[in-house]
C-alpha cells in the first residue's frame, strides 16, 4: 500500500503542475484574445472615422461639380464661386489625406526619425511663417521669446516643425480676434521644454486626456465649421513619442491653453557648435 501511495504522488504531481501550465496558458490566451478584441473595435471605430471624414468633402466638391454640369456652368457668377468651393473641399481632402498618411508611417515606423543638433529659437521663427496671413487676418500675434543663449537640441528638424505647426494652427484656430500666442522656452540641465501658449476659448477639463485621440474634437459641430479633423494633436503625440518624449497641456476654459514638451539639449562638442551656428 505504501508503494502504491507514493506512485500516486508521482502520478499526480506532474498532473498538478501540467494543470497548473495549462491554466497559466490559457490566461495568457486569454489577455491576448482580450487584447486583439481590443484592436479589432478600435480598427473598426477608425475605418468608420475615416469613412466619415472623407465623406465631407467628397460630397460637398460632388455637389458642387454636379450642380455646375447641371447649367451652372453658363451663369458667369455662379461658376467661378462654384468652383472656388469645390477647389476648397479637395483642398480639405488633401490635407486629411496628408494628415492621415503622416499619422500611419509613424505608426507602421516607415518614417524613421533623422536626429540631428537643431537650433530651437530657428526652427520656431521659420514654422511660423507660413501663418503670418492667417494671424494678420484674425488680429492675432504670434512671438517666439528669443533666449539668452542658443538653443541646441537634438531631434528631427521636419517632425519638430510639425509639432509646432500644428500646436500653433491651434492657438490661432480657438482663439479670438486680437489674440495673443507665444512661444517660449525654459532651459533645464539636460533638456529644453517648449511652451506654446495662447489665450483663446481653452479647454474644459473633462475632455484634456481625449484631446490626443484621433479624430477626438471637444465641439465636433463647431470644429467642422473651422476645417478641424481632429488629427493635429495625434500627429503631435506620436511625433513626440518617436523622440522619446510627450506633450502636455494646461488650459482654463475661457483664458487659454498651454501646450509643451521636453526635447533633450544636443550634447555638444566644440565641432558641432561650430556647424550649428
Ligand atoms: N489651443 C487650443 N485651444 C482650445 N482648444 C484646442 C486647442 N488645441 C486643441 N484644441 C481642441 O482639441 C481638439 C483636437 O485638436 P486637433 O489639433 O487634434 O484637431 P483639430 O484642430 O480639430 O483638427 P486638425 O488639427 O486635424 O485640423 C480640437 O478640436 C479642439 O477642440
Ligand atoms: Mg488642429
Amino acid at each position: 500500500l505504501g508503494e502504491f501511495a507514493i506512485k500516486k504522488t508521482n502520478h499526480l504531481n506532474p498532473l498538478k503542475k501540467i494543470n497548473e501550465e495549462i491554466h497559466t496558458f490559457a490566461a495568457l490566451k486569454q489577455k491576448e484574445i482580450d487584447e486583439l478584441k481590443k484592436l479589432e473595435t478600435f480598427r473598426k471605430e477608425f475605418v468608420a472615422d475615416v469613412s466619415h471624414e472623407l465623406k465631407t468633402p467628397i460630397f460637398a466638391a460632388q455637389g458642387f461639380v454636379h450642380t455646375l454640369l447641371d447649367g451652372a456652368v453658363n451663369d458667369k457668377n455662379v461658376r467661378t464661386k462654384f468652383l472656388k468651393k469645390a477647389a476648397k473641399s479637395l483642398d480639405g481632402l488633401d490635407a486629411l489625406v496628408q494628415d492621415l498618411l503622416t499619422l500611419s508611417q509613424i505608426e507602421t515606423g516607415d518614417i524613421k526619425m533623422k536626429f540631428e543638433n537643431i537650433d530651437l529659437y530657428n526652427l520656431c521663427l521659420e514654422a511660423i511663417d507660413q501663418f503670418e496671413q492667417r494671424a494678420k487676418a484674425k488680429g492675432i500675434e504670434i512671438q517666439v521669446a528669443k533666449p539668452e543663449k542658443m538653443i541646441i537640441v537634438h531631434a528631427d528638424w521636419l517632425r519638430i516643425t510639425q509639432v509646432i505647426t500644428n500646436l500653433v494652427s491651434n492657438a490661432l484656430k480657438y482663439s479670438n480676434e486680437n489674440g495673443q500666442v507665444t512661444i517660449r522656452f525654459e532651459v533645464g540641465k539636460k533638456s529644453v521644454t517648449t511652451f506654446v501658449t495662447d489665450n483663446g476659448e481653452g479647454i474644459p477639463k473633462a475632455h484634456l486626456d481625449r484631446i490626443f485621440e484621433r479624430f477626438y474634437r471637444v465641439d465636433k459641430s463647431r470644429s467642422r465649421e473651422r476645417g478641424g479633423t481632429g488629427l493635429g494633436l495625434a500627429i503631435v503625440k506620436h511625433i513626440l513619442e518617436g523622440h522619446k518624449s510627450k506633450a502636455e497641456v494646461q488650459s482654463v476654459p475661457g483664458h487659454g491653453s498651454t501646450f509643451s514638451f521636453k526635447l533633450p539639449l544636443a550634447k555638444l562638442d566644440s565641432r558641432s557648435t561650430e556647424s550649428s551656428a
